[in-house]
């Protein structure tokens, strides 16, 4: 159907025959003889965007679900997956605030000339298609985007340094894509709840402390990250109630504000390559509830004050895969409860560890860490109440 007279006619009539066929008639009319037809819009601000979205329908290269048959009338807002509104500007318009495309599997070279031109866009969730290109630069402009979910797609290259000028965003969901490069630190003091990057190949995070971010979950798993977790990072961090780090090639040692870490409830840096012993200010965790350090080269013993976790909130602390040489009889509490697992380290006398040969190999090559002093350093004020009685076995 041709929409050249479209733009030139704001207030719109619908052309029919004389005699008015019934709407199935009229649907075989339309798509046997397309003419130059003119569309009746509930507002103008859905005939204006009527060309937008036929033009991104013609660009569509897969459509297994057959999504976008519903997409042809000048009924714009019973299309599927698109989502009508009063835009906040004007509250007796109508226009498409909200799109939600999650599991539609459609194919499209780019979104760029599509979710950059519905200006009063306020959701756009595209989970699990197969949108290619990246986010379109143009949506900076959008005034009102403040969910943006292009998860499992095949979005490709740096991190999309637009969204960096949309300070209204919220919630950036890029998981499963295939994005490479850096993660720039300003991402992190936005007004951003929620940040996932996992599953993609970025492979270098931020070092400095850039301020206070207001994230409150956050996932870089299973990407390509590799230096050290920074204090300066960890401090900016401090709102966090997830943190999940797992899976990527993070070296160094952990630094003592991992404690300050107060609000998390999960924190997962496991399957990495870090080293160094736990820092006592991990006992400030009072929250969390899935601690898992699984899968690095950690070594040393495991403090006591940061087994006693689990008398609250801790249920699952994962320390398998290290070189820890030493526990407790808080630690030995805690194992037997289920909440402690230290398989595959160096420690003797307990079940299922590494070879004795391995572990000496590993404690001859083994190298410190800088600022010894923090490693004792204990940034809270009541940080697990210390029980007067050691626990009986
Ligand atoms: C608000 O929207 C209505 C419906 O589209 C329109 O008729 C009216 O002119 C708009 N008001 C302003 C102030 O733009
Ligand atoms: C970590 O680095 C090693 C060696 O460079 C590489 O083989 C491995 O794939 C990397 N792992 C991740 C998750 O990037
Ligand atoms: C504890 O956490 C580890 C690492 O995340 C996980 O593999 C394991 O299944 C968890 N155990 C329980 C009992 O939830």
């Amino acid at each position: 159907m041709s929409i050249s007279t479209f733009s030139y006619v704001p207030v719109v009539l619908l052309l029919l025959p004389a005699a008015t066929p019934a709407a199935s008639e009229l649907t075989l009319v339309v798509d046997l003889q397309p003419v130059h037809e003119l569309l009746q819009f509930v507002d103008q601000r859905l005939a204006s965007i009527y060309p937008i979205i036929q033009n991104f329908k013609s660009t569509i290269t897969s459509d297994p679900l057959g999504i976008t048959a519903s997409w042809r009338t000048s009924d714009i807002c019973s299309y599927r997956g698109f989502y009508c509104d009063n835009p906040p500007d004007n509250k007796s318009a109508i226009t498409v605030g909200s799109i939600d495309f999650n599991g539609f599997r459609l194919g499209a070279p780019t979104l760029e000339g599509f979710l950059d031109m519905l200006p009063d866009l306020a959701l756009f969730h595209a989970n699990s298609n197969e949108f290619e290109g990246t986010v379109p630069s143009g949506v900076a402009k959008l005034p009102y985007l403040y969910e943006l979910d292009l998860s499992n797609n095949r979005l490709t290259g740096p991190f999309p340094t637009v969204v960096l000028g949309m300070p209204g965003l919220t919630f950036l969901d890029l998981r499963f894509n295939q994005f490479t490069g850096s993660v720039p630190g300003q991402i992190f003091v936005q007004n951003l709840n929620a940040l996932f990057l996992n599953d993609n190949a970025f492979d270098r995070l931020p070092l400095d402390n850039l301020g206070i971010s207001h994230i409150l979950y956050l996932t870089l798993a299973d990407n390509r990250f590799t230096g050290p977790i920074t204090p300066g990072i960890l401090k900016s961090l401090a709102t966090l109630n997830e943190v999940l780090f797992l899976n990527n090639n993070l070296t160094g040692c952990l630094p003592y504000e991992l404690g300050l870490l107060r609000e998390a409830t999960v924190i997962d840096i496991g399957d990495n390559q870090l080293t160094g012993t736990l820092p006592l200010s991990l006992s400030c965790l009072t929250k969390v509830e899935q601690l898992n350090l699984a899968g690095n080269q950690l070594h040393g013993g495991v403090p006591e004050a940061i087994c006693r976790l689990g008398l609250g909130n801790l249920a699952n602390l994962s320390l398998s895969g290290n070189y820890f040489n030493n526990v407790g009889p808080w630690c030995r509490t805690m194992i037997e409860r289920g909440v402690l697992d230290v398989r595959n380290n160096c420690i003797q006398k307990l079940p299922s560890q590494r070879p004795v040969e391995e572990c000496a190999r590993f404690f001859g090559h083994m190298g410190t860490c800088p600022r010894m002093w923090s490693y004792s350093y204990i940034p809270c004020k009541n940080p697990h109440s210390a029980p007067t009685t050691a626990p009986s076995p």
